[in-house]
């Protein structure tokens, strides 16, 4: 009998839970294992794997960099930093306690290699012992951490060792073994870099093997965009260019640079945040239905979306710097490591089309950007008006819009914006919000959105990861973008204060067509907005 309960914190009539299963026995060699991605983020990422239990049961965590440490030194470097998370309620690593159970199943099994990521010496010490007999069944993955200029070379090292091999039998069968590599992002800095990078990679492994990860596709609430999508039969004659106006994406973040100074003076907000994370939110939402749940079929309906986009026209994008904000905060010129009179934009806009049946006249506008008035992520999607309205007095055009809300970050959940009769006895419209809260219906899981990923390249899962082609096509889309903004200095810069809802010329883009944002500051929560 199915589970019927109404209210929420049950869910309705749900089949029982699917279990997920621990991936085979495997060693985790993290090049960079000194690094804060590392600290931050990986371990403690892997540490949520072993509390749901979710770590094979033969696991070897291999730290590889130049940092004058040993095994032990490391491990205690590691439990230091996790033990910093206890309770940090901003901490997005936030953990009630650190489990010592836990944490030596992570870490019972550990080494650490160190030396220089160019040495060919370093790789052949990696290689010698990986290649001995262990119970990881030398199933190995490599993880890069590290600087995006090490991609390339540490890739190539790791093929020249033979590191790579699977020994695949004659007939294609499963290997011996599995080895394969997961390569962070800034994935190139354009089009042209991003294609040598996949062939200088594609030289020394195979596709199959390659695993370049995007942690915006860690989060439960993207993925959740699938679920919604194409588990629900109500949206899909509604989901096109007949039902829906436009699409806003944005991703705004309170935080500033913060000590990343140097690394934004090269890459700014465009290259930082566009052609990836936001990107991916895009093709969840644009994608054809896929054939199956497969790597191959989600990954080519996504790389359709980004084939189909057109080359944004730099009358197209704006651009913003934050100035120094109330209180004193500094703004992005101020910030260390950041040229004082730097023309990097932290904050970036810009409107997207993309030429296929589905979407062909529906703008998709696009910002995100640091130091706003509040942190969000949230795809809005607007629908059209009823195309008439029998009601006294009632101007169809001056009604409020219908918003259907996917809430990435940080209330997930999704809400639906419609109009209702104010009570009363005269017919009077009011806009209303209809919301599901993630955190009402289902309890919590430690998860920072590395967890999801490692475990699917621990299971040989390619699903959530790009593709070469894909990579390549998303820096296509921001081309002619990113060589106008190199050529041309931007004017008016910082042109938005800190803390507020960026640059003017950001609102004009949507005022062309008669259009606007919604607004950043969503202060009334459950009542709906304009
Ligand atoms: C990173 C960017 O990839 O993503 C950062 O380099 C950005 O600049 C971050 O702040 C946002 O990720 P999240 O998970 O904090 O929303």
């Amino acid at each position: 009998m199915p589970n019927t309960i109404h209210s929420p914190g049950q869910v309705l009539n749900a089949p029982p839970r699917k279990q997920a299963k621990p991936p085979g026995p495997c060693a985790m060699v993290i090049f960079g294992a000194g690094g804060d991605l590392t600290k931050r983020l990986l371990v403690p990422a892997l540490y949520n794997l072993a509390t749901t239990g979710l770590l094979p049961e033969h696991f070897e965590l291999i730290g590889v960099d130049m940092a004058d440490l040993d095994a032990d030194k490391w491990r205690d470097s590691l439990h230091a930093m996790m033990e910093s998370f206890v309770g940090k309620a901003a901490s997005e690593s936030r953990i009630d306690k650190v489990d010592e159970d836990t944490w030596k199943r992570l870490t019972g099994h550990m080494a650490y290699i160190r030396g220089d990521l160019n040495d060919e010496g370093l790789y052949q010490k990696l290689k010698q012992h990986i290649d001995q007999p262990s119970d990881t069944g030398g199933n190995c993955l490599f993880y890069l951490a590290v600087a995006d200029r090490f991609f390339g070379p540490v890739v190539t090292q790791i093929g020249k060792a033979g590191l790579f091999e699977e020994n695949w039998d004659q007939d294609g069968k499963a290997p011996e073994h599995w080895r394969r590599v997961v390569i962070e992002k800034p994935f190139g800095h354009d089009e042209a870099s991003a294609r040598s990078l996949n062939a200088s990679i594609l030289r020394c492994a195979e596709e199959h093997q390659i695993y370049r990860i995007d942690h915006f596709l860690g989060k439960e609430t993207v993925q959740n965009i699938m679920a919604l999508r194409f588990a629900n039969g109500m949206f899909e004659p509604i989901w096109n260019r007949d039902r829906i106006d436009h699409v806003q994406i944005t991703v705004a973040e309170t935080v500033g640079v913060e000590s990343r100074g140097r690394f934004y003076e090269k890459t700014g907000a465009l290259r930082d945040m566009i052609p990836n994370h936001v990107f991916q939110l895009l093709a969840m939402v644009a994608m054809e239905p896929p054939a199956g749940f497969d790597a191959h079929a989600v990954r080519s309906r996504k790389s359709d979306v980004f084939s189909a986009m057109r080359t944004i026209a730099p009358g197209c994008a704006v651009r913003g710097q934050y100035g120094p904000g109330p209180d004193g905060v500094p703004g992005y010129r101020q910030e260390k490591d950041v040229a004082p009179d730097s023309a990097i934009e932290t904050y970036v806009a810009v409107q997207v089309a993309i030429d296929n049946w589905r979407w062909a006249g529906v703008p998709f506008f696009i910002r995100t950007g640091k130091h706003m008035s509040r942190r969000v992520s949230e795809i809005a999607i607007r629908f059209k008006p009823a195309p008439f309205a029998p009601f006294e007095d009632t101007n169809v055009a001056a009604l409020p819009p219908n918003w259907l809300l996917l809430q990435i970050q940080p209330d997930e959940g999704i809400a639906l914006q419609f109009e209702v009769k104010r009570p009363g006895p005269v017919v009077d419209l009011a806009a209303v919000r209809m919301a599901f809260k993630y955190a009402d219906w289902f309890p919590k899981e430690p998860n920072i959105g590395y967890e999801t990923l490692i475990y699917d390249v621990m299971m040989g899962d390619q699903t959530l990861f790009n593709r070469a082609d894909m990579v390549e096509e998303t820096w296509r889309v921001v081309g002619a973008v990113l060589d106008d903004w190199t050529k041309e200095k931007p004017e008016g810069f910082p042109n938005y204060a800190s803390g507020s809802d960026g640059p003017a010329e950001a609102d004009e883009l949507l005022a062309r067509s008669g259009r606007a944002w919604r607004p950043v500051m969503d202060k009334a929560e459950g009542r709906a907005e304009g």
